[in-house]
């Protein structure tokens, strides 16, 4: 029933946008391509870019004829470069002996080059090695993919690199740059208005993975497309919304980025705001980019920013394994104050969410991996069911659990079936897994996005001006947080626990228990 409704639906686009868009999607897949990682000795490049690219090619989306480039600093054989993106290529779909036989083909495809970010000899080799790939198809366009999988301090350095030395003229050049963009409003409009002086607004894709993921990509069409919802998204039926990310493991090796940025800029000004702002936006005038974005911008200016109170700040310690605390991980600095976890209330002044909290919490090293929606609808009014059920009756609330396990449902009151008269909690159910036969093909937040800027399509990246926003939000707590550093060293928490439990009284202020 699923995939009849999803054929339905696909027969009501516009024809001549469907034919402008399959078109597209041709040119890309006749138009060679060079594909260079930068940062591909990184955390990111070895679990998410590279499966997400061999995930594509198993699919044959990528084009016919391409070229993947690995770039960093450090020395590595092209052997143990293969060996290292090998260990996390999988088969969504099949596995097997035929994919072992797609993963033979396409690490061949794949070569490593270390060079430094800084220095033009090393960009001018990397050119040198593109111009060969691009010198095996003389008369056709070829076109340049470069992914920035490092921190946003090296950014600079390669985007100059890129224009000197590094552009093709025979077809498009695409930068793709990764989440946190800049430290603060301030770092954000120098690295902006620097790199300005090398690459148009176009040329640029700034990468925010959970726009890719399928239940985000799921939320304007909960709100928009069905009509139950919309008419109770509001102050006068909303009592709160949460918004929480959690993962059971640590920063693992990620020190050189990590305890430059905190879980602040790691995923709350960017991840969580991102899903924040599709919960919280007016209905856009058309589902095109510019005015999905526009609204998200006119949601984000409501915000009220952020002031150091708000938070809760934690940093995770092991205290049977004392290896595995934040600060011995090699490469934090003595004494580090950067937050492992935060939690924090928004308030958004418009006519729609006035007085409604959004409570957004995120935090490494913690009892499980889940990021998930909470929207907790008012309590009922009257007491008619007061002789049955002593104390207030529970909150209904609809959860969109994003990962893992993707699910929507609804927590509602129902009467236990049989001759009591007793209420129960129960749930309206939309478990992916067992609603869609085909779930397990869902693909990664990577692949989509990836695939999206072979398309050129911008409508899941984020615009210059809805970034200036969201660190507006954020840089007055930031800047107190530095200034006073003593005032805001983070609370210790245990490793696989729950996080401080001061973010648990900071939610029942607003009534609220974090799921
Ligand atoms: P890493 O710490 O693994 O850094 C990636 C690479 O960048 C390193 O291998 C290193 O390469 C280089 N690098 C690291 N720190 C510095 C530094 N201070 N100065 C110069 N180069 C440095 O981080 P991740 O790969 O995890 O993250 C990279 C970016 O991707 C970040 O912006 C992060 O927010 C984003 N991201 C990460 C995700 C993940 O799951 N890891 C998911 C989504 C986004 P070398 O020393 O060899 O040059
Ligand atoms: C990245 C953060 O943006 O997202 C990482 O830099 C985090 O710290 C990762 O681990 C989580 O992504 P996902 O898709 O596994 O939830």
């Amino acid at each position: 029933v699923a995939k009849q409704n999803n054929n339905h639906l696909g027969n009501t686009l516009d024809p001549s946008l469907m034919d402008s868009v399959k078109k597209r999607k041709q040119r890309a897949k006749e138009e060679p391509l060079c594909i260079v990682v930068v940062g591909a000795s990184g955390d990111l490049a070895k679990k998410k870019t590279f499966p997400a690219l061999f995930s594509l090619y198993y699919h044959d989306l990528l084009p016919n004829d391409f070229l993947i480039v690995g770039y960093a600093r450090r020395p590595m054989s092209q052997e143990d470069f293969r060996n290292s993106i090998m260990e996390s290529l999988t088969c969504r779909v099949i596995d097997g002996p035929q994919c072992q036989q797609k993963m033979d083909e396409f690490l061949p495809k794949c070569h490593y080059m270390s060079g430094m970010y800084n220095k033009t000899e090393d960009f001018v080799r990397l050119d040198q090695l593109l111009n060969n790939f691009e010198q095996s198809f003389p008369n056709t366009r070829v076109d340049r993919l470069y992914y920035l999988a490092v921190p946003s301090q090296v950014f600079e350095d390669v985007v100059h690199h890129i224009h000197y030395s590094g552009r093709t003229k025979r077809g498009w050049n695409r930068i793709v740059m990764e989440k946190p963009f800049g430290k603060d409003t301030t770092s954000y409009l120098q690295l902006r208005n620097s790199l300005r002086n090398c690459i148009s607004e176009d040329e640029i894709y700034r990468i925010d993975h959970y726009l890719g993921k399928e239940l985000v990509q799921n939320l304007m069409v909960l709100r928009f497309a069905n009509y139950l919802f919309e008419p109770l998204w509001n102050r006068d039926h909303i009592a709160s919304i949460q918004i929480v990310f959690k993962e059971n493991f640590g920063v693992e090796g990620r020190a050189g980025y990590f305890d430059e940025y905190g879980i602040i800029r790691d995923i709350m000004q960017n991840h969580l705001l991102q899903v924040m702002a599709l919960l919280g936006m007016e209905q856009p005038v058309t589902l095109h980019a510019e005015d999905i974005r526009d609204e998200k911008v006119k949601f984000l200016r409501c915000i009220r920013p952020l002031k150091a109170s708000d938070f809760v700040l934690g940093q995770y310690r092991d205290r049977q394994n004392p290896q595995r605390s934040y600060l011995s991980e090699p490469g934090i600095v003595n004494n580090s104050h950067t937050p492992t976890f935060a939690a924090c209330v928004f308030q958004v002044n418009n006519r729609r969410w006035s007085g409604v909290p959004f409570l957004m919490k995120a935090g490494k090293a913690l009892d499980e991996r889940k990021a998930e929606i909470r929207i907790q609808f008012q309590s009922v009014p009257g007491g008619l069911f007061s002789q049955i059920v002593s104390s207030h009756l529970p909150h209904n609330e609809l959860v969109i659990r994003v990962q893992p396990d993707e699910a929507i449902y609804m927590r509602i009151l129902s009467k236990a079936p049989g001759f009591t008269s007793r209420l129960e909690e129960a749930r309206l159910n939309l478990f992916y897994r067992t609603a869609w036969e085909d779930s397990k093909d869902i693909p990664d937040a990577y692949e989509r996005l990836i695939l999206d800027v072979i398309h050129g399509e911008k409508s899941l990246f984020i615009r210059d001006d809805e970034l200036e926003v969201a660190w507006n939000i954020f840089t007055p707590a930031l800047k107190e947080m530095e200034l006073t550093q003593d005032a805001w060293k983070p609370i210790l928490y245990d490793y696989g626990g729950r996080g401080p439990v001061e973010s648990d009284y900071l939610a029942a202020k607003y009534g609220v228990q974090w799921s």
